[in-house]
């Protein structure tokens, strides 16, 4: 499939641009949005052309790909440099920026600074903050600049110092209540979509039948709008064990784990690069050269 002509698989018709509006009709039309996280740009390549609807640029980068403990020490520059890389290789796929731990903790204008570098600088069509209805005001200031915004709730990875860990929410009847009113509040100050994450499957149902915009799911069961995964655990590139609601759809640690050891093998027997993998001097030179060319391998 061409990068430039994006095409539905099989369609054989051009994609249409993903927009928060596109995300909004799915819902209309009950169609599941699918959505996956990407850091890079070959992964958003891969993700993009697959056809997937949205691409986070989640937090989960500091742990995924920078190697930390937990999403707290993520830093805007951090996050603008993956995002830009992000989208750049994204032609149709809705571009989502996470807002890092403390870049929307601060002020109002400090947000608006932020948010506005990812999607000025970064590329990002909308950016995603975690939180419920003591977020609400900032929804609204970012949605009134013009900055689409993704809300999060459940358990939410940056609050984990206040959570004591990652725990499943919304398994009480205030945590239930409590977790209606987040979603409510956060439609209402303009969000257009809303993550749900690690609540059970009967409460983010509820959710979902209560708000005109997408929810779309992590560990939320099969009830939400659509679906998220973090692409490290969905093709089992991350180093510690997989969430229950995990699951693997490709084993591309080990894909890559055997090439390598391939690589290794071939360089160490001198099998690669082979001839035919080789730059040659044109004949008349080559016959001067003092040292004559190694036999052909037979590798090839
Ligand atoms: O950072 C991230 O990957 C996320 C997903 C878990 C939704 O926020």
């Amino acid at each position: 499939m061409s990068h430039t002509q994006v095409r539905e698989a099989g369609a054989g018709m051009t994609a249409a641009k993903v927009t928060a509006r596109t995300l909004l009709e799915k819902k209309r039309r009950q169609e599941p949005v699918t959505a996956l996280t990407a850091y890079d740009y070959p992964t958003a390549r891969i993700v993009d052309e697959a056809g997937i609807d949205l691409i986070l640029v989640g937090d989960s980068l500091a742990m995924t790909v920078l190697g930390h403990e937990n999403t707290l020490s993520l830093t805007v520059e951090e996050m603008l440099h993956h995002v830009r890389a992000v989208r750049r290789g994204v032609q149709r796929a809705f571009v989502v920026a996470d807002m890092p731990y403390g870049s929307y903790h601060v002020n109002t204008e400090d947000t608006l600074r932020n948010a506005l570098c990812f999607i000025k600088h970064g590329g990002a069509e909308a950016v995603k903050i975690e939180g419920g209805q003591r977020r609400a005001p900032l929804v609204e200031e970012l949605t009134a600049a013009e900055i689409p915004v993704v809300g999060h709730i459940g358990l939410t990875p940056q609050s984990v110092l206040q959570m004591g860990g990652y725990r499943v929410q919304g398994r009480s009847i205030p945590e239930m209540e409590e977790l209606l009113a987040d979603a409510a509040a956060l439609e209402g100050a303009g969000a257009v979509a809303l993550v749900l994450e690690g609540i059970p499957r009967e409460l983010a149902e509820e959710i979902t039948a209560a708000v005109k915009i997408p929810t779309i799911g992590i560990g939320a069961g099969p009830g939400c709008d659509g679906q998220i995964l973090v692409f490290h655990d969905a093709f089992e590139l991350a180093f510690s064990p997989a969430a229950k609601f995990v699951r693997s759809f490709g084993d591309a640690g080990a894909l890559l784990r055997e090439g390598i050891e391939q690589f290794r093998d071939a360089v160490a027997t001198r099998t690669f690069p082979s001839d035919a993998e080789s730059y040659h001097l044109p004949r008349e030179l080559a016959s001067r050269m003092k040292v004559p060319a190694a036999p052909v391998s037979l590798a090839s």
